[in-house]
């Protein structure tokens, strides 16, 4: 949490019916934590809990700050704590043994051994489709509108650098930038931005109906970000700066964004890539 920059207007991204996430969301730290979250509260424009125990119960989302760094927790318990972690756990195993270059998404991106790309991430979420391609040599500009992700991102990037205890993981975190704001934002600077090889979307796919099967912590990622009901409107202009190529993460039964058919697919296990090649991939570095 060094960086002070202005936090992206993300109301209109909402449309879930809901109150606004600033009246669902607290900060809450432990004791030796309190400054920070009162820092925290004071910036994204969130209650504090001070006597978090009592208060607790009547807030949906509680972001905690701890000795184990920063996570948005359930204030009912529904959903187990939800933080950025690369340097432990499943996205460390996945750096380790999750089969390289042959991976659905390196093949959609283009990542071969002897390419160095630049990706322009423009949904990053925690990270997780930014760290594999960054452990995989890209270099990766990573855009996150809503501020709860962002803060949780950017603690996950600030332990990753500390707690990494292999260079691969700390150089794959060195490749990754983490830009707060607006991707259309981001988009329209292109003049002055550095023109990315390849765009990456991977927007929140809105679940309709009750049959859809969506694992608790994306349902309440959900619940705080909204549907992401915009994301047609990032094809285009993501087409127009991309150098090579713009791929879209997908459901794997969910039409293509903004209903234009891709120049090809590739299935992974539950989703689909949808690449929009512009050119052919440069062959070396
Ligand atoms: C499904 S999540 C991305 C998950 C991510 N690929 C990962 O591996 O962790 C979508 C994220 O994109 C962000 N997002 C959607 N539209 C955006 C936009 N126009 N600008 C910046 N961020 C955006 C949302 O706030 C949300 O956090």
């Amino acid at each position: 949490m060094q960086r002070e920059q202005p936090l992206p207007d993300v109301s209109a991204a909402e449309g879930t019916g809901q109150a606004p996430w600033t009246e669902r969301v607290a900060v809450a730290a432990d004791s030796s934590n309190r400054e920070t979250g009162r820092a925290l509260a004071a910036r994204l424009g969130l209650v504090f809990l001070d006597a978090e125990l009592d208060r607790a119960a009547n807030i949906a989302f509680i972001l905690r700050v701890g000795a184990d760094g920063l996570a948005l927790c359930s204030g009912a318990g529904r959903f187990g704590p939800i933080s950025s972690e690369f340097a432990t756990g499943r996205l460390r195993h996945r750096h380790q043994f999750g089969g390289g270059v042959g991976q659905s998404i390196a093949r959609a991106v283009g990542i071969r051994q002897d390419t160095q790309l630049h990706i322009a991430d423009l949904t990053a979420g925690l990270g997780a489709d930014a760290f594999v391609l960054a452990g995989l040599g890209a270099r990766v500009s990573m855009i996150e509108r809503h501020p709860v992700i962002a803060m949780l991102l950017e603690d996950g990037l600030r332990r990753g650098r500390e707690l990494a205890q292999s260079t691969a993981i700390t150089d794959a975190l060195s490749r990754m930038q983490l830009i707060h704001g607006e991707a259309m934002e981001w988009l329209r600077d292109g003049s002055t931005a550095e023109r990315p090889d390849v765009v990456y979307l991977d927007p929140m796919f809105p679940e309709r109906g009750k049959s859809a099967q969506v694992r608790k912590e994306m349902q309440a990622l959900q619940q705080i970000v909204g549907g992401d009901d915009d994301a047609d409107s990032l094809l285009e202009p993501a087409l127009t700066m991309a150098g090579y190529r713009v791929v879209v993460k997908r459901p794997r039964q969910a039409p293509p964004l903004a209903h234009r058919l891709p120049t090809f697919t590739v299935a992974g296990r539950s989703t689909r890539f949808d690449v929009y090649a512009l050119r052919r991939m440069p062959s070396g570095p």
